[in-house]
């Protein structure tokens, strides 16, 4: 899906983009596939203008096979591959996370899915100096836990709040939300919002489990497409602006009692790498950082390498945080 812009091709003007827009027009797609004397009354411009630049998009983006060299060319150019900052992930992913692709981790509550996604921002930000858009659905981010991660990189307090303000959190927690975020980041509603580190070079949906799974199951075919909404947004996010998504998911059962991704058959195909993160139960230790990692789908790498690593490596907790020595506990003034 390729989003219509200014000089695309020729004809294709600011106010032209902008009055397709107000209507909804916003992908090639949606031009070819609308009615061109409809939209040019809706939108109030020339049809014949229109229908000229419908001409030279069909042209420009009719579905020609591509060889495998110009792919590789392409991959070469434009693909950039960003580490996590752990070494053991950035194994198991070939070296980072892909722009262009989709990553998914899985894991049980408690796995580290959060933490993971917090230490992948506070690399980006800080080592990288890329910005983040970190989309929180679960309400799980943590403003000191990220500091803690930042901290343990750089000790500099500029640099710190510098890499914390290249990190853009939205809050959102349904899906339709979610895909009002997706459209607006499509509009370039993000590029406005950040400071310093310009365009995200990576999107974490930390979970897409909690906004999708109550809406599946049963006969609702509504959430399975509302679901699917999703899956092709992130994706055309991905190609287009050229950014790595990492996304978490829950784990269920299979009939052998194994782990298995959540979301069903139809949410597996998106995701291009999916990693299974576990617990590594050790005796007598209840509150261990220690993770396997699992690479349980990858078209780069053979799957089931396993990994272990400390989720501590990431940044140890503080003693005492920012504020922390402010905190008070809810009296009876407060009720
Ligand atoms: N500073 C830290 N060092 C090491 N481990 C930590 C640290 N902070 C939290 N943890 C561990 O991380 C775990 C929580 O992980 P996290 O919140 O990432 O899980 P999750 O997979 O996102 O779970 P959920 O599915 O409920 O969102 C806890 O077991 C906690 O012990
Ligand atoms: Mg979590």
């Amino acid at each position: 899906m390729v989003f219509l812009r200014e000089g695309l091709c020729p004809g294709l003007s600011e106010e032209l983009v902008h009055a397709l827009r107000t209507k909804d027009i916003r992908t090639v797609e949606d031009l070819i596939s609308s009615d061109t004397e409809e939209i040019a009354q809706k939108c109030c411009v020339s049809y014949k203008a229109l229908v000229a630049v419908r001409r030279v998009l069909l042209a420009q983006h009719a579905a020609f096979p591509v060889s495998g060299a110009d792919l590789y060319d392409d991959l070469l150019s434009s693909t950039a591959i960003l580490s996590t900052g752990n070494a053991s992930l950035d194994k198991l992913l070939d070296s980072g996370l892909y722009t262009g692709e989709l990553t998914e981790l899985v894991g049980a509550p408690g796995s580290g899915k959060t933490q993971v996604c917090f230490g992948v921002a506070a690399n980006l930000s800080c080592e990288l100096k890329q910005s983040v858009l970190y989309i929180d659905s679960s309400g799980g981010l943590s403003a000191t836990r990220l500091l803690q991660m930042v901290k343990a990189k750089t000790s500099n307090m500029e640099e710190q709040m510098e890499a914390l303000q290249r990190i853009q959190v939205s809050q959102v927690f349904d899906v339709f939300s979610l895909l009002e975020c997706l459209h607006s980041l499509k509009g370039g509603g993000f590029q406005q919002a950040s400071s310093g580190g310009g365009t995200p070079k990576v999107i974490i949906v930390d979970s897409i489990t909690a906004v999708l799974s109550h809406i599946l199951g049963g006969k609702q075919t509504e959430g399975m497409s509302l679901m699917m909404q999703v899956a092709g947004e992130l994706r055309t996010i991905a190609k287009d602006l050229n950014v790595a998504v990492l996304v978490t998911n829950h784990v269920t059962r299979d009939s052998n009692g194994l782990p298995k991704a959540g979301l069903g058959l139809s949410w597996s195909h998106v995701p291009r790498t999916r990693i299974l993160l576990q617990r590594v139960e050790k005796p007598g230790c209840t509150q261990s950082g220690l993770r396997t990692a699992t690479l349980i789908k990858s078209s780069r790498q053979p799957c089931y390498l396993t990994q272990e690593f400390d989720l501590s490596s990431w940044g140890e907790a503080l003693d005492e945080l920012p504020g922390s020595s402010g905190k008070r506990k809810l009296g009876d003034d407060d009720l």
